[in-house]
């Protein structure tokens, strides 16, 4: 009898919280985080004057909401297991950091690991799911990314899936960012446990440098991103990592080109610079409107590659009031005029669109069949078909 009890209770707690949060992400996370440009050089000074400067520039009023710490905040456990944030970097304490940022209307988040400790050898949150998810909502942390290293023989799903219910446990409504680089297919089984997850290794800054590791520049991950776009949707996302728009390694072209795929991709904005420092091309890139209307566009379909000419790519977003969205990408280094077919985006060729330059501010009137422009040498040109 006690053991139907126990069966019982078990599956009555699984099927109360054996689920992630609905209703969050809905169109793809925007926001910032500390990793690309700071590694673990991250403070309480840092994110405060990140959190002013992400208000101060406009950030904000663009659609960016969260501020996210990553690695290097946390450096040990207390007697009863709980995690200590470093007392050094963060006197005051995780909780006044998030008051901080809730108080000019952004959400926090933070960084832990499924495996026993994070890549840089910070403690892990393996054995202490439930009292760091318990911590984390006692803090008001709202974004919680979850990374994969010293994982050992862990299983991806049943890993995030804990995570996933103990976030659930805890009861703050928290967006759950899986980070396994998409080593075990997360596209494949986590639209019910993440809001996102990462589909490739970590991105680096530049064109298209590699490392040993498969990290690498923005447009060797966007070929990593072909074939998924049907994977990604409100609230569960594919993750091509953050953005190094504004950090040296990209020209304003390239930063263009980077920011304009990422939106016809319908990615998470994590932006990955210094906002106290940036650049009016940066800011123009960063907060161009009409460009951010497209990844946060409510029907939450991710675009895909419908033409591949070697160094010269079309890219075609779904848009809700069923207009697309085109990226025109010039990967080589001379100028080109390209193309798209009204075929390529699903039209009929007699259809009159209105073609708009999202870069440009500028609708360049009705055209059917097909519009062309010239793209300069590793840029984009962006625009929007309204029919
Ligand atoms: C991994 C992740 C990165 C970052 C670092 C921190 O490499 O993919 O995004 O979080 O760990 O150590």
């Amino acid at each position: 009898m006690k053991k139907y009890i126990v069966i019982i209770s078990m599956l009555i707690s699984t099927l109360t919280y054996a689920q992630k949060f609905e209703e969050l992400a809905l169109t793809p996370p925007m926001g910032w985080n500390s990793w690309n440009k700071f590694g673990c050089d991250v403070s309480e000074q840092l994110i405060k004057e990140i959190t002013d400067a992400m208000v101060s520039s406009g950030m904000k009023d663009a659609g960016y909401a969260y501020v996210v710490i990553d690695d290097c905040w946390q450096v040990g456990r207390d007697e009863n297991g709980n995690i200590i944030p470093d007392p050094e970097r963060f006197p005051s304490g995780m909780k006044a950091v998030a008051d901080y940022i809730h108080s000019k209307g952004l959400k926090f988040g933070i960084y832990s690991d499924a495996g026993t400790h994070t890549c840089q050898r910070r403690p892990g949150s393996r054995g202490y799911e439930f009292q760091d998810a318990r911590t984390y909502a006692s803090w008001g942390v709202d974004y919680v990314k979850y990374d994969w290293c010293n994982t050992s023989t862990q299983n991806a799903q049943a890993s995030y899936r804990l995570m996933r219910d103990a976030i659930y446990k805890a009861g703050r409504p928290m967006v759950f960012s899986l980070c396994d680089w998409g080593f075990s297919k997360p596209w494949l089984w986590a639209e019910d446990v993440g809001h996102l997850w990462r589909a490739t290794d970590d991105i680096m800054d530049c064109w298209d440098c590699e490392d040993d590791r498969n990290n690498a520049g923005f447009t060797i991950l966007l070929d990593r991103m072909v074939g998924l776009d049907s994977y990604s949707g409100p609230g569960h996302w594919n993750d091509p990592d953050m953005l190094e728009v504004g950090n040296s390694g990209l020209t304003v072209s390239e930063s263009r080109a980077h920011f304009s795929l990422w939106c016809i991709l319908a990615a998470p904005l994590i932006a990955g610079n210094d906002l106290r420092d940036m650049s009016e091309e940066t800011k123009m890139i960063l907060t161009n409107r009409e460009v951010i209307a497209v990844d946060q566009d409510p029907l939450g379909k991710s675009g895909s590659k419908v033409r591949d000419d070697g160094d010269l790519e079309v890219w075609v977003k779904q848009l809700a009031d069923g207009g697309r969205a085109v990226v025109l990408f010039n990967r080589g280094l001379t100028k080109e005029k390209m193309s798209v077919l009204w075929t390529e985006l699903g039209y009929p060729t007699f259809l009159k669109a209105e073609v708009r330059d999202l870069w440009l501010h500028k609708n360049l009137g009705k055209f059917t069949t097909e519009f062309t422009a010239e793209v300069p040498p590793h840029d984009a040109v962006m625009f929007r078909v309204s029919p």
